[in-house]
C-alpha cells in the first residue's frame, strides 16, 4: 500500500505581498504514511497545506489527489474530495454536540420529510468515534469536553467524508505527553486504514517514533524528503538551523542567582487552582515550574502578574508585601507577563510589527515629541534584529505573521519596557527549534544581566535547558523541587506524573 500515491504536488507556488510563502515546491505523498512536514516558524508549512486543503487558492503549480488533478477553491471542496484538515485553534462550534460538530455544513441525515435524522447522524459520529478507543459523550456541547477529546471530534470531522487525507497543523502543542500519545495512536490507526497523514510539528523528538518519512522546508522551499530512518535528530537541526553539531551541544547552565529576592511567595492559594504554594524567585535566577496540564503552573503565573486572585497567602515584591494588586501596578513594579495565549492577551493583531513592540513605551517616549517617532523606530527596528523576528517592514500587521514570529514580538514589547521580572508561560510553544534556541539564549542572558526569569513550561526539555531550579506541581500542589544539574528528564516526569 505504501508505494501509491496519494497526492501529488508539482512546483506548486504562493505569494503574499512581498513574500514567496510557497516556492516551487514538489512533493509526493504515499498512501498510508504519516508524513511529517518541518520547518523554521515562516518556513511556509502552513501555507502549503491550506493549499492542500483548499483553504488558499494557489499561485501555479498542479496538485493531483489520487490521480485526479484538483483545484480546490473552499475547505468544505476539500473535504468532499477526501482531504480533511485538523487546525491547532480547534474549528469547532462550542454549544453544538459532538455529532453536530462532525457533520457540520454536510447536509447530511435528512429523512423524507427533510428533517434531520438525528438518530443516524449520532449512530454515525458514534462509529467514526468507535475507532478511537476513547470514551466521548457526543450529547454533550463541545465547549465540555477537554482540549484533546476537541481534537478527537476535530479529527472525525476531517474524516467523516471517507478521507484521503488528513492533515494535522501543530496537533499537539496543546496537548499534555499522554493526550498527544493518545493522538499518535490515532495517526498510526488511520494510516493503517490507508489515509495519508500530513503532520506539521515543531517537537521533533515526537516523529521518530510516529512519522514513515519527513520533509524539510526552508523560507518556502523544499530541501529534502527522507524515509525517518535515513535521518538523525541532528541532521535535521542542522538542515533547518544551519548551526553545525558541534554549536548544538548545549552548555550545562551556570548560575547567576543572588542573594536578593525579588518576588516571594507565601502559601498562596486561589480557589480549586492551587494551595499553599511558597517560592522566592531571586535576582539573576531562571525559575522553572512545571507540571502536566492542569497541574496549576500556569494559574500561578497568571497570580503573580495579578490576572488571578488569591485566596489565601501573600506576595512580595522586593521584600515589600503587595496589598491591592492589579495587572497595572505589577507591570509598575517592573513584572513582565508573556502569556500563553498570545493571541488573545499579548498581542494586538491588527496593529503593525512597530506599533506592538513600542506599545508599552509610547506614553512615555510621546514627551521626546518630534524625536518621538525617530525612537520608536530605532527602537522597533533593534528588537528585529535582536529577535530575528522574520518580517517584509515594520509596518506589516502582525496576524500576516507566522506564530513563532508573533511570539517574539510579545517578547521584544517586555524586553524594551525593561522590566525585572520576566514571568514567561509556554515561551516557545508553536516556535521553531532555531527561535527556540534563541529564545532560550535570551532567557539566559536576562539572568545573567541581574534580571529574574519565572518559565512555566510542560516541556521538560525547555525547563532543563532554561532553567537553575525548578519546581514541579501535581494537581495544584508542589510535588518536588529540583536544582537544574540533579534535572534527569526521568526524574522529572516521574515526578510530573505523581510517582
Ligand atoms: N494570509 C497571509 N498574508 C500575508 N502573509 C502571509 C499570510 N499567511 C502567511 N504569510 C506569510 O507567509 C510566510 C509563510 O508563513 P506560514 O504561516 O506558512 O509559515 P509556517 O511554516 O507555518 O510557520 P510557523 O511554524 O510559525 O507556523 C510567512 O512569511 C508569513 O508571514
Ligand atoms: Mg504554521
Amino acid at each position: 500500500m505504501q508505494d501509491e500515491i496519494m497526492l501529488k504536488l508539482e512546483h506548486v507556488v504562493k505569494s503574499f505581498p512581498g513574500v514567496k510563502a510557497v516556492d516551487d515546491v514538489s512533493l509526493e505523498v504515499k498512501k498510508g504514511e504519516i508524513h511529517a512536514l518541518l520547518g523554521h516558524n515562516g518556513a511556509g508549512k502552513s501555507t502549503l497545506v491550506k493549499i492542500i486543503s483548499g483553504a488558499y487558492v494557489k499561485d501555479s503549480g498542479t496538485v493531483t489527489l489520487d490521480s485526479e488533478e484538483i483545484n480546490l477553491t473552499s475547505p468544505q471542496a476539500g473535504i468532499k474530495k477526501g482531504i480533511g484538515m485538523v487546525y491547532q485553534e480547534l474549528d469547532l462550534i462550542p454549544d453544538l454536540s459532538g455529532d453536530e460538530n462532525i457533520f457540520l455544513g454536510q447536509n447530511k441525515f435528512r429523512n423524507r420529510f427533510g428533517l434531520i435524522d438525528a438518530q443516524s447522524r449520532r449512530r454515525e459520529a458514534e462509529r467514526i468515534i468507535q475507532n478511537f478507543d476513547i470514551d466521548i459523550d457526543l450529547s454533550l456541547p463541545v465547549r465540555k469536553l477537554g482540549v484533546s477529546k476537541q481534537q478527537v471530534i476535530a479529527i472525525a470531522k476531517a474524516i467523516s467524508r471517507e478521507a484521503k487525507v488528513v492533515i494535522f497543523d501543530e496537533p499537539t502543542a496543546a496537548l499534555n505527553n499522554a493526550e498527544a500519545e493518545c493522538l499518535f495512536g490515532i495517526m498510526k490507526k488511520l494510516a493503517g486504514q490507508g489515509v495519508s497523514i500530513i503532520w506539521i510539528t515543531h517537537r521533533l523528538d515526537e516523529i521518530f517514533e510516529t512519522a514513515d518519512r519527513v520533509t524539510l522546508m526552508r523560507e518556502g522551499k523544499w530541501i529534502t524528503t527522507k524515509e525517518i530512518g535515513q535521518i538523525t535528530m541532528k541532521e535535521i537541526v542542522t538542515e533547518l538551523t544551519g548551526v553545525t553539531e558541534e554549536e548544538q551541544i548545549s552548555t550545562v547552565n551556570i548560575s547567576n542567582k543572588t542573594d536578593e529576592k525579588l518576588i516571594s511567595c507565601q502559601n498562596i492559594s486561589a480557589q480549586k487552582l492551587f494551595q499553599n504554594i511558597s517560592f522566592d524567585l531571586y535576582r539573576g535566577e531562571v525559575l522553572g515550574i512545571t507540571g502536566l496540564i492542569g497541574c496549576g503552573s500556569t494559574e500561578i503565573a497568571k497570580a503573580l502578574f495579578a490576572v488571578n486572585k488569591l485566596s489565601g497567602g501573600e506576595i512580595y515584591i522586593k521584600g515589600k508585601k503587595i496589598e491591592h494588586f492589579t495587572p497595572k501596578t505589577a507591570a509598575q513594579k517592573g513584572i513582565a507577563y508573556i502569556s500563553e495565549d498570545r493571541k488573545m492577551e499579548g498581542l494586538n493583531l491588527k496593529g503593525s510589527v512597530q506599533n506592538n513592540i513600542v506599545l508599552t513605551m509610547s506614553k512615555e517616549w510621546s514627551k521626546l515629541g518630534f524625536l518621538n517617532q525617530k525612537k520608536e523606530k530605532e527602537s522597533a527596528k533593534e528588537m528585529v534584529e535582536t529577535l530575528d523576528i522574520r518580517i517584509s517592514d515594520l509596518s506589516q500587521t502582525v496576524n500576516t505573521l507566522s506564530g513563532g514570529n508573533q511570539q517574539k514580538i510579545v517578547l521584544a514589547k517586555w524586553l524594551l519596557k525593561n522590566a525585572e521580572v520576566f514571568v514567561m508561560c509556554e515561551p516557545t510553544r508553536g516556535i521553531d527549534i532555531g527561535a527556540k534556541r534563541e529564545i532560550h539564549k535570551i532567557i539566559r542572558q536576562l539572568a545573567k544581566e541581574g534580571k529574574a526569569v519565572l518559565v512555566v513550561s510542560s516541556e521538560v526539555e525547555e525547563i532543563i535547558d532554561t532553567c537553575d531550579r525548578v519546581i514541579i506541581l501535581y494537581d495544584g500542589r508542589v510535588k518536588g523541587e529540583l536544582l537544574s544539574k540533579d534535572c534527569a528528564k526521568k526524574k522529572m516526569l516521574d515526578t510530573m506524573y505523581g510517582i
